[in-house]
């Protein structure tokens, strides 16, 4: 693994999770991070992937540096750019340098919502991929938000009572325009997982074709809800009708008495989460609801995820003749 940007960046998908749960019982020790130093930069809020990824650093032995990257030289990332405007550095220069300081680079960017195909060519995780010389991690890109979803397949795995557990990805309201990040995300790793999925949403908010591409979708969420193991709630904003709300149905806030048609399912949510809104505080504080035991696997996760690079980027390349 020479970044972590999506799931194909993974080779065994089914052992970095086998590696996560070993960490957790492990505990933190490793000093495989010695000397190395994180750097985390975030153009956009956090509170879960900020610790998390932070914590995880630690317990590898890195020292960590973590920047509010939208509060520094507005950075320019067009390529031939004439830089007579706002951005003061090309991300050329600026990914350069970070890469003389840091042996693995971080980066949070979400999407802008302006431009649909600018925001799926994930300019700025490409560009630092692009000009950083250390391996890069998405720590939630305009599109894909893969520490997040190795998180929830561990979490899974953790709470499965049968081999091949029903899980249902489901929309649910929100006052604002979300990026589909986190549900692109869930869908392309359960499909590399041994689940049996089911999307549920209201018409039009399909997600974009690869993700949606082989994946079952059912418009009915009470029908959708029938049987589940898990039910993971989410919103996120049209791919076809991009930028705009088609919906805020409170039908679709998840509740109990959803929940009641389910196999006793337990709740997921990537959090934050809008209480009664999204969904019911009766079902979030329920004793099925696994949000917070969710959100600590986010530090094993992240932890795989950096040990992997760090392995990988000490294992000498074979050289030819
Ligand atoms: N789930 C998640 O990524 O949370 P943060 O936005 O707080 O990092």
């Amino acid at each position: 693994m020479k970044n972590f940007t999506a799931v194909s960046d993974v080779s065994d998908v089914k052992a970095l999770v086998k590696r996560a749960l070993e960490i957790k019982q492990e505990g933190p020790g490793s000093t495989i991070g010695q000397h190395k130093t994180l750097v985390l930069l975030f153009f956009n809020p956090s509170l879960r992937t900020r610790l998390s990824t932070e914590k995880a650093g630690r317990n590898l032995g890195m020292q960590v540096i973590t920047m509010n990257a939208g509060e520094g030289w507005k950075l320019e990332f067009e390529e031939g750019a004439v830089m007579n405007g706002d951005s003061a550095e090309h991300v050329k220069e600026a990914a350069g340098v970070i890469s003389r300081y840091a042996d693995i680079i971080g980066v949070r960017s979400f999407p802008a919502f302006q431009n649909r195909e600018e925001d799926y060519s994930e300019k700025v995780l490409r560009q630092f991929m692009r000009y950083a010389s250390v391996p890069v991690v998405n720590l939630e890109s305009a599109t894909l938000h893969p520490l997040q979803s190795l998180t929830d397949l561990i979490t899974i795995e953790e709470y499965k009572t049968t081999a091949r557990p029903k899980v249902v990805l489901s929309w649910a309201p929100h006052p604002r325009i979300l990026p589909q990040a986190v549900a692109n995300s869930f869908v392309e790793w359960m499909k590399v997982s041994d689940v049996e999925l089911v999307v549920t949403h209201p018409e039009g908010y399909e997600l974009a074709p690869p993700f949606a591409e082989g994946v079952r979708v059912e418009y009915d969420q009470a029908k959708a809800f029938e049987g589940a193991d898990f039910v993971y709630a989410k919103n996120w904003s049209p791919y076809y009708r991009y930028g705009e709300i088609l919906s805020q149905d409170p039908e679709w806030t998840i509740s109990a008495r959803q929940m009641s048609r389910t196999n006793n399912a337990k709740f997921m949510h990537c959090l934050p989460v809008r209480r009664n809104v999204v969904v019911e505080d009766s079902v979030l504080d329920h004793p099925d609801s696994i949000i917070l035991q969710q959100a600590g696997n986010r530090e094993v996760a992240a932890q795989a995820v950096l040990e992997r690079l760090l392995l990988e980027a000490a294992t000498p390349r074979r050289g030819g003749c």
